[in-house]
């Protein structure tokens, strides 16, 4: 990107700096994209989560703050339940996700996704300078940047996908599938996160497409028009992360579970409360664990933060109901007067307290069944004390897991295959625990956020346009 460049970030979500934190602090994709428009005198165009009061998709309402430019507009009515709770979450997340099973092919929600992408594109085309790059993300917007160009819109578009993309097998049960994909041909760059998802994405361009595609550069050529794909693995933001360990808020936070746990040993899983994080599975596991080890009830103690999330998709909410049934049935069976074994927590936090909570917990559960990446095992890993660190039980099919294999890997879906992990983590000795939190500090350090925007940015500003 030359230096003057300015960069203009669209995503389906915008977090308004003072936004972030308890509700924020959950989702990834708001706090890395606060981090690479800081300093680039970057604009920030996206919805607002709100509904509009007028009944109508529209009015760009703009602030300046902490040197970011956020342009946000509200979404009617009929927008949200169709663009985001409709094809957005109740199609291609699951879809994306491997839960074709969850997945609704409902023609009008694809109506409403094409809409509001060409509202968007209406919208923020004026704002987009001549020399400005462009930079679109995650799965709301897909077709963004076809639309752009069909309003003649010339500068460098890049595109990131942030969660999976599926196998070719999978991915052809979505009705119009390629129309979709040929819509994300018209970017100069689009980027996923891992090696695997960027793998089945090449292989659907070739095979379902047609398309002249280059294994070892990327490319991908269709009628004379050419896109690189390639894998860009999300960090944290490391500089601010491993330094919140030092506030107040997070010793407070630290304090807090430390001194409620006493001697027992805090394990805990942070998710927002979605059917991909796995979680009644992990519970599943934990009673296995329990049912192995009924003496352990005393030693260990499970906490599960899980904010409720996209409440009006009715998956989230059986989700939420079937959490509530078996944290009951595990505490129903497993309590003592003075111990109750899990602790379900349906709240943020700050980011701060998140630090002080991962730092007490010895134990970090994140074994979502399908992931694009996970910042919460990086995060966890970044509030560790290398003197002493917890271990990390990391879920084979996470994206991070191909970048941090000295966590405890596990299979998700098989209850003894937890429960042989958590008393792995919980008996491992504190030589091998610093071992392996070495090896797991220098990837999450070195491969951070700012990387990640400069590696994604200077390789839009060089592949041929
Ligand atoms: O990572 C996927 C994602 O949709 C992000 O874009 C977002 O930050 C997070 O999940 C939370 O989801 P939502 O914006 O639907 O609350």
């Amino acid at each position: 990107m030359s230096a003057d460049a300015r960069l203009v970030v669209i995503s389906n979500r915008v977090a308004v700096p003072k936004a972030r934190g308890a509700a924020g602090a959950q989702g990834g994709l708001a706090g890395a994209l606060h981090s690479a428009l800081k300093n680039r005198q970057g604009l920030w165009f996206g919805w607002s989560g709100k509904q509009s009061e007028s009944g109508r998709t529209g009015n760009i309402s703009t602030q300046t703050s902490d040197d970011v430019t956020t342009a946000t507009i509200d979404l009617s009515e009929r927008d949200i339940e169709e663009y985001y709770n409709g094809y957005a979450n109740s199609t291609l997340w699951p879809l994306f996700h491997y839960r074709l099973d969850l997945a609704k092919f409902e023609r009008e929600t694809g109506k409403g996704y094409e809409r509001v992408n060409e509202r968007f594109a209406e919208l923020v085309a004026p704002l987009i300078e001549p020399d400005d790059v462009v930079w679109v993300h995650d799965y709301h917007l897909v077709p963004l940047g076809e639309r752009l160009r069909s309003r003649g819109c010339k500068n460098r578009i890049g595109f990131f996908l942030h969660i999976p993309w599926p196998a070719t097998r999978l991915f052809v049960s979505l009705p119009y599938h390629e129309r979709l994909v040929r819509t994300m041909l018209h970017y100069d760059l689009v980027g996923f996160q891992t090696q695997e998802w960027l793998d089945s994405f090449l292989h659907y361009c070739r095979e379902e497409l047609g398309a002249d595609v280059d294994e070892e550069s990327g490319s991908v050529t269709l009628d004379g028009r050419t896109t690189i794909a390639r894998a860009y693995p999300i960090g944290i933001d490391w500089e601010h992360f491993s330094k919140l360990g030092e506030k107040g808020e997070a010793r407070q936070a630290q304090q807090r579970l430390m001194s409620s746990t006493r001697r027992r040993t805090a394990m805990i899983g942070v998710d927002r409360l979605d059917y991909s994080k796995g979680l009644p599975e992990r519970l599943d596991g934990i009673s296995r664990f329990f049912d192995k080890h009924p003496e352990r009830v005393r030693d260990l103690v499970f906490v599960q933060i899980a904010p409720p999330s996209r409440e009006d998709v009715e998956s989230y909410q059986v989700i939420r109901a079937t959490l509530e049934q078996k944290t009951g049935q595990i505490n129903g069976a497993r309590s003592e007067v003075d111990v109750v074994p899990v602790r379900y927590v349906n709240r943020g936090y700050t980011h701060e307290e998140l630090f002080g909570f991962f730092r007490a917990a010895k134990i970090g559960l994140v074994t979502p069944l399908r992931d694009g990446m996970n910042l919460v095992a990086k995060e966890y890993i970044a509030a560790q004390d290398p003197e002493d660190p917890g271990v990390l039980i990391l879920s084979q099919f996470a994206g991070a897991a191909a970048q941090l294999p000295d966590a405890v890997m596990v299979n998700p879906h098989s209850p003894d295959d937890l429960a042989h992990a958590i008393r792995v983590a919980l008996d491992m000795p504190l030589e091998e625990r610093k071992e392996r939190h070495e090896k797991l500090i220098g990837t999450v350090r070195d491969d951070n956020v700012q990387n990640w925007t400069e590696t994604f940015l200077r390789d839009l500003d060089n592949v041929p346009h």
